[in-house]
């Protein structure tokens, strides 16, 4: 039987968890399209037998074009993360957020693909003066990867009124786990606390440590990406992927530092450019129109991902 889900960037932290969600629910097989930039083939090792690996990258459309063939689902995470290394060199993630979606989209209509799934961002909400940040507002971003991810999100609702193609965009708040790379300057907060806790030094907190964020967990992120596959009447729309909740990277450290049995003072220097004082989603209408149920509170969150650094790093 021939596979009906390809994930973009399926080799990668987040995409690497959609694989396996999507084979312990039943598929035989999925395709994923990652350029290794990231990606790593030890994120599949236990599952590279049932996928099928194409390692081309999303800003070549012939490459990928032909791969799309008979897929009923295109999950679209392949991505250049990160607020401030978008600052610092914004080309290379326009490229791939910017014209590599389209390429993904207009591969999509033209192979006949039913929907892609598009991994946004939070970031696209900017600073509001409310929160929960719920998806009526007007988005305002602050740096060129949020821009970047805002315009994915349009072009998937564009494809979906001119040419038919059905379209869900989710918005990832924060998304913490095993497999994040704490290998860059740019890597998620939570890796780089877990890396210093093992390691026994200080990490650097940008700013007072009191900003606060909508820590997500990845398996559910992955259980929600799964749902807006599936969901009816869904298609050109836009919903949070957060866990609803928000907690300041001061407590985080200190959560981290208990977990591992340390006690170290964070260093602090000046926040950072781009950056978003608060982050928290109101998940009603995920929860509502997609099913979404997210199962890991922070606490189990980050227990299961520290176990998961302790056993691997
Ligand atoms: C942003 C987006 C998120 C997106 C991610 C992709 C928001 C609210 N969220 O995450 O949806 O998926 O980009 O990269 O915009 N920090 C430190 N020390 C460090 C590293 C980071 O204090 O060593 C701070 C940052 O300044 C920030 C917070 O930790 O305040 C979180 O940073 P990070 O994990 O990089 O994610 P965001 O930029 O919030």
């Amino acid at each position: 039987m021939s596979t009906r889900y390809l994930i973009t960037g399926g080799a990668g932290f987040i995409g690497s968890a959609l694989v396996r969600e999507l084979l312990q629910s039943g598929e035989a097989r999925v395709a994923v399209i990652d350029n290794m930039l990231s990606g790593k083939p030890a994120n599949l090792e236990e599952v590279k037998e049932r996928v099928d690996l194409h390692v081309t990258d999303i800003r070549d459309f012939d490459a990928i074009r032909p791969l799309l063939a008979g897929i009923d689902t295109v999950f679209h995470l392949a991505a250049i993360p990160s607020v401030p290394r978008s600052i610092k060199d914004p080309v290379p993630s326009h490229d791939v957020n910017c014209n590599g979606t389209f390429n993904v989209y207009r591969a999509a209509k033209e192979a006949g693909v039913r929907r892609v799934v598009y991994a946004g961002s939070s970031s696209a909400y900017g600073d509001t003066l409310v929160l929960p940040k719920v998806e009526t507002m007007t988005p305002k971003p602050k740096s060129p990867y949020a821009l970047q991810k805002l315009l994915g999100e349009y072009y998937g609702s564009v494809f979906h009124s001119c040419y038919g193609l059905e379209a869900v965009s989710l918005r990832f708040f924060n998304v913490f786990g095993p497999r994040q790379d704490p290998g860059s300057p740019y890597s998620g907060v939570l890796s780089l606390f877990m890396k210093a806790a093992l390691e026994n030094t200080a990490p650097t907190i940008f700013g007072d440590g009191e900003q606060t964020r909508d820590f997500t967990y990845v398996e559910d992120v992955a259980a929600l990406v799964h749902k807006a596959a599936h969901a009816p009447g869904v298609s050109g729309n836009v919903y949070n992927a957060g866990n609803g909740n928000r907690y300041s990277l001061n407590f985080l450290w200190s959560e981290v530092q208990k977990l591992a049995g340390v006690s170290i003072p964070a260093k602090y220097g000046p926040p950072r450019e781009g950056d978003v004082r608060d982050s928290q989603a109101d998940t009603t209408a995920a929860r509502r129109e997609l099913g979404h149920d997210p199962q890991f509170p922070i606490e189990e969150g980050l227990r299961r991902t520290f176990e998961w650094y302790r056993a691997s790093c």
